[in-house]
């Protein structure tokens, strides 16, 4: 298929329309389903009640009770609780009134002039309609100090309640380690967007991080890992032993803090695979036996529990009571991901264990796969005969789905619409979209060092967690969005925050605001006063959507390349293209700036009180820049990108192939034709490859070039075989340099072969190899 992507600036639009926008005054993140704004104000000062009935549970008593200390603590005004017999709404107060009829989280808020009310049916409703008021004063309520201020609500009424009623965030704290105070900050911050679930991620292959008092060594020496790999230098370690783990006493500790912010903790025990840290203490729990150790190193080991043993699922049993002991959740998260088949193949004992249970492989799975079915089939017997359901990642799908499990949707949706359509409970959390380990910029030089890919906060907003494809009677088994933060690459607290914010506010319209009322620039505006209140409680936060952020395009009219300018608001952008810093007397930007030479482009944005760096591109011209180039064949979906500009663009790739600046290649060869608008003399072709082995990226294994003088018939100019990869070469930046007699051209056509079989000695040896190339040049 032939793929014309030139020309002009896609993606982004997102941005357009929100600079001429008002300012809102009403910034409630996540939306509300209904606001009709008011006149005037509802004036919080001394003397204002806080009336609750008589008959709310203690935990609506907490919600009240919980506001008036913080307001207190940051207005000096203390409210006065006062509980009232009858129900109806108070002057001067804030009143409390049961509703049995609003949804379980829902509740509706009117702020008059000289009343608020709030109507819910339970506690979970008023916490979220006090997380509104919250939101609708000023900023310092959240803080810790007083702040002399007027403390005004706007009239406005509101009614509201979830669009999901599952809505996570996930926290690893089993690559690196984040303490109690951390893990309540991140608690906090949940709770100021409505989140009702922190999926704790407990246990992996790089550390055990929860007491288990049968199994001891699980903390002791299990949580601990004597080094860890540096970046992505897969063999390069730092020999710092690091660990941590949580006592009993802290989890409950957790649980408890974050019951009274209406969120359940659910505990992720990860099995079969990501269990080397309980098979280095207990090497009997693997199939080899060991001798194992915690890892240091990221990714997926082949070590797995072995599931030929009865003394696995004793251990397993046993570390799921204590686990049921500690957290009330309904859900139990036993992972499943990533669990190679590797050992089991081998393993004497699951392969009993196989023909003790008929298993047989299929056209679409193994008999190991089955396998894995069995040992989750069993473990979420056991957690159901405890009153406990599964959740698990949605490789639980291959083989046989266990018959009650919740199904976590990550590697895309495909797996949530197939549970869906097996009548299974799901929830999405598709990589591309809620993956927050992903870089937030395309420009990664200027970012903490990350995992890779690319998941600024626009495609966050953008996921619609209900697949078209599914029937309405399917639809609802979509319970809920999460988000995933994995830390490998996240060393401290305030990366993890960095990563988290503001992604997490996007993501809880998402979870929490009807369809029909998200709105990009409606949610860009509201921001403001979101970061305003991640400053207050000292939260670190990523700015990007003040920075300058640029998109690229090629337009062949113009031989140029074009470059769209976008930021948040209407703050006026400088620029500069002779390498000079951008003040505001350069040029202001207007419309897309059109690049006909070689040039650093410059860019600032002019808005009070926010420091942002200086946007910084450079453009490389040569003879192909700014031309029409088609791709004849497709790079992965994944590796796309703005597609055939990118080759012609004149901006280089560095060592992260994820960052826009790479296409990848893997299922056809690179396949493109190069149109000039008059013929050119050309005696070169070079192309600009990434080598990166380690991440399954090879150099090409045949190159052809291909000119044509009337632009119809081409004469093949050059053609190199190139050797398969060995172990011993070395990653980088590889140029291809192609010489040939100079030849008059109106078109070239070049192909780069992919490697179609990883060499044996390779871990990925038989797959295909990748194939990444960031620019054609020609000379
Ligand atoms: C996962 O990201 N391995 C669930
Ligand atoms: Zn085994």
């Amino acid at each position: 298929m032939s793929k014309h992507i030139l020309i002009c600036v896609t993606a982004l639009c997102f941005f357009v329309s929100c600079s001429q926008m008002e300012k809102n005054s009403y910034d409630i993140i996540p939306y509300p389903n209904t606001l009709s704004p008011g006149e005037g104000h509802f004036v919080l000062n001394d003397g204002c009640k806080i009336v609750f009935p008589a008959v709310s549970d203690s935990l609506t008593r907490l919600v009240a009770r919980q506001f008036v200390d913080q307001f207190q603590k940051t207005s000096g005004i203390l409210l006065i609780e006062e509980i009232a017999e009858e129900q109806g709404a108070r002057d001067n107060s804030i009143t409390f009134i049961i509703n049995e009829n609003r949804p379980v989280e829902g509740y509706m808020l009117d702020i008059a002039k000289n009343k608020i009310r709030i109507e819910a049916s339970g506690a979970p409703g008023f916490f979220y309609a006090i997380q509104t008021i919250k939101q609708l004063l000023p900023a310092a309520v959240y803080g810790n100090v007083i702040v002399p201020t007027d403390w005004n609500l706007p009239c406005v009424k509101i009614e509201d309640a979830p669009r999901f009623k599952y809505r996570g965030m996930h926290m690893d704290v089993a690559r690196h380690f984040f303490d109690i105070n951390e893990v309540k900050r991140y608690i906090d911050i949940l709770a100021v967007y409505k989140l009702n679930t922190l999926h704790w991620h407990l246990t992996d292959d790089q550390g055990w991080r929860i007491e288990i008092e049968s199994y001891p060594r699980l903390t002791e020496y299990g949580s601990i890992r004597k080094k860890t790999m540096i970046k992505k230098e897969w063999e390069t370690y730092d020999h710092t032993p690091y660990g941590g783990f949580f006592t009993k006493e802290e989890v409950r500790d957790v649980v408890a803090y974050a019951a009274e912010r209406f969120i359940t903790v659910i505990p992720e025990i990860d099995l079969p695979g990501h269990m080397l840290a309980a098979m280095a203490c207990y090497p009997e729990l693997g199939c080899t036996g060991g001798p194992y150790e915690v890892s240091g190193q990221w990714g997926v080991r082949d070590d797995v529990l072995c599931a030929g043993k009865e003394s696995t699922f004793t251990f397993v049993e046993n570390v799921l009571t204590e686990v049921m002991e500690l957290f009330p959740s309904e859900y139990i998260h036993i992972g499943g991901d990533e669990s190679p088949k590797i050992r089991w193949e081998k393993c004497p004992r699951c392969q009993a264990k196989i023909k003790e249970l008929g298993l047989r492989s299929d056209d679409k799975h193994t008999a190991e796969h089955y396998l894995q079915s069995y040992v989750t089939a069993r473990v979420e017997k056991f957690l159901n005969d405890h009153g406990r359901r599964i959740i698990g990642w949605d490789e639980i799908l291959e083989g046989q789905l266990a018959p009650n499990a919740t199904v976590m949707s990550w590697r895309g949706v495909e797996g949530g619409i197939e549970a869906a359509r097996l009548g299974h409970d799901v929830i999405m959390t598709p990589t591309s979209y809620m993956y927050f380990d992903y870089y937030q910029s395309l420009d990664t030089e200027n970012e903490p060092f990350g995992i890779g890919g690319y998941v600024p906060i626009e495609k966050v907003y953008s996921f619609d967690p209900i697949p078209a494809s599914l029937q309405e009677n399917e639809k609802k088994h979509i319970i809920g969005v999460q988000a995933n933060l994995w830390s490998e690459y996240i060393l401290t607290n305030e990366h993890l925050e960095y990563m988290l914010l503001p992604r997490l506010a996007a993501l809880s319209e998402v979870q929490w605001t009807q369809i029909d009322n998200k709105e990009w620039s409606r949610f860009l505006n509201s921001l403001d006063h979101q970061t305003k209140i991640y400053d207050v409680m000292g939260y670190n936060y990523a700015k990007h959507i003040y920075e300058v952020s640029a998109s690229y395009g090629v337009n062949p009219e113009k031989q140029a390349v074009e470059v769209v300018l976008q930021t948040q608001g209407n703050a006026p952008v400088y620029l500069t293209t002779d390498g000079t810093e951008p003040t505001e007397k350069s040029t202001l930007y207007q419309s897309p700036v059109a690049i006909t030479h070689s040039c650093t482009l410059k860019a600032i944005v002019k808005r009070e009180g926010v420091e942002t760096r200086t946007f910084t591109k450079s453009f490389l011209f040569n003879k192909a820049t700014g031309k029409e180039l088609i791709l004849n064949t497709n790079p992965k979906d994944k590796y796309t990108y703005a597609g055939a500009s990118v080759l012609v663009d004149g901006i280089r790739g560095d060592f992260n192939y994820a960052n826009g600046c790479w296409l990848g290649y893997l299922d056809e060869p690179l396949d493109v034709t190069l149109t000039f608008r008059d013929p050119e003399e050309i005696s070169t072709v070079k192309m600009g490859t990434l080598i990166q082995l380690g991440e399954w990226i090879f150099p090409p294994v045949k190159i052809e070039v291909y000119g044509s003088e009337d632009g119809s018939s081409f004469l093949e100019v050059y053609k190199e075989e190139i050797p398969l990869a060995k172990p011993t070469d070395t990653d980088g930046l590889k140029e291809y340099d192609c010489s040939f007699e100079k030849k008059s051209v109106k078109k070239l056509r070049i192909v780069m072969h992919t490697t179609s079989k990883i060499p044996d000695w390779h871990g990925a040896k038989g797959n295909k190899g990748f194939l990444f190339v960031d620019e054609i040049m020609a000379e």
